[in-house]
């Protein structure tokens, strides 16, 4: 079975910051759901182990939703806040015998029995693909992960744990403000093995509107040019910006504004030409290509 995730994606990620009751949760999962945002990602660590179970309570609201829903998570990461005690310092485990804990975890704070997609959060230096392949094997075997990613792998991580497993994806940071998967190969591996990146911080954070660094500024001077051009919002821009890629991105959003993630939905009918992305380029790199 093939996976299917929303053209756009809504990100957990912040979802603790938002101080929401467990309707107001809700409610956000449903109008993301009547725009088409159907996918949302997660991670053990977010809101500091917390956030997962925020959606949980959430979902168990509403019986049946979560069959309407794709549940992306990740782990791999471990942190040390009181919340984890055994963890002495921030460090990778991608050992067989954390991911599964982590899964089971995962599975329980979000009141579900399965994860369409798991993904290794950042790439270990210690990951040894055959012992986490074989993780992976028997996770899909009982049903509890669908299908597996990474997050944040070079190429060449990539290529030696897909060389083990089917991976379906890479998420990776992209904007104008974060050009270098572009350049380096990330990119170019997706699109030669059809595999669609997903892309977090697709908004630089925030930072695309917010930031006051030189090329925060310069990136958001041209898109008030462009906006003013296209009729098109600056959230919009920069969401066709990201889908414009030939990699075919699955952008992340990570605003709690329903209105963003119409902005973004938006983009879906925007096709920048070559002429304006590389407006946009140029104004993250500060300077022409070369
Ligand atoms: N794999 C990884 O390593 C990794 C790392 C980071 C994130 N992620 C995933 O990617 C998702 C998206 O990341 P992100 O949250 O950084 O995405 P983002 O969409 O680039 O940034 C969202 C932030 O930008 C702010 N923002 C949006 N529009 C704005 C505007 N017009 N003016 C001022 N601020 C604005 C939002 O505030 P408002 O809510 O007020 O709009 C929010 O704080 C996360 O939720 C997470 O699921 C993955």
């Amino acid at each position: 079975m093939s996976l299917a995730l929303s053209r756009i994606i809504a990100g957990a990620w912040r979802l603790d910051q938002w101080q929401w009751s467990p309707q107001q949760r809700l409610r956000w999962v449903e109008e993301n759901l009547a725009l088409g945002i159907s996918s949302f990602d997660h991670a053990d660590i977010y809101g500091a182990y917390t956030v997962e179970a925020l959606f949980g309570e959430a979902l168990a609201l509403a019986p049946g939703l979560r069959e309407r829903l794709q549940l992306v998570g990740k782990c791999g990461i471990r942190l040390a806040v009181p919340a984890r005690p055994g963890n002495l310092i921030h460090h990778y485990d991608t050992s067989a015998a954390h991911v599964r804990a982590s899964v089971e975890q995962s599975l329980a704070a979000l009141r579900t029995d399965r994860l369409d997609l798991l993904l290794i959060h950042r790439p270990d230096a210690l990951l040894e693909a055959d012992e986490l392949a074989a993780c992976f094997e028997a996770l899909r075997r009982e049903g509890k992960v669908l299908h597996f990613g990474v997050s944040n792998f070079s190429p060449a991580q990539f290529a030696l744990l897909h060389s083990r497993i089917p991976l379906v994806t890479n998420q990776i940071e992209l904007s104008p403000l974060h050009r270098q998967p572009l350049h380096d190969g990330t990119l170019d591996q997706c699109q030669q093995l059809g595999l669609r990146p997903m892309i977090w911080s697709p908004l630089a954070g925030g930072r695309l509107f917010t930031g006051e660094d030189d090329a925060a500024r310069r990136v958001q001077a041209e898109l008030q040019r462009l906006s003013d051009e296209l009729s098109v919002s600056a959230t919009t821009l920069a969401f066709a910006w990201v889908l414009r890629h030939p990699s075919r991105p699955l952008p992340i959003i990570g605003s709690r504004r329903i209105e963003a993630a119409r902005e973004a939905v938006a983009a879906l009918q925007l096709k920048l030409d070559a002429q304006q992305w590389y407006r946009l380029w140029r104004a993250g790199a500060g300077h022409d290509v070369p």
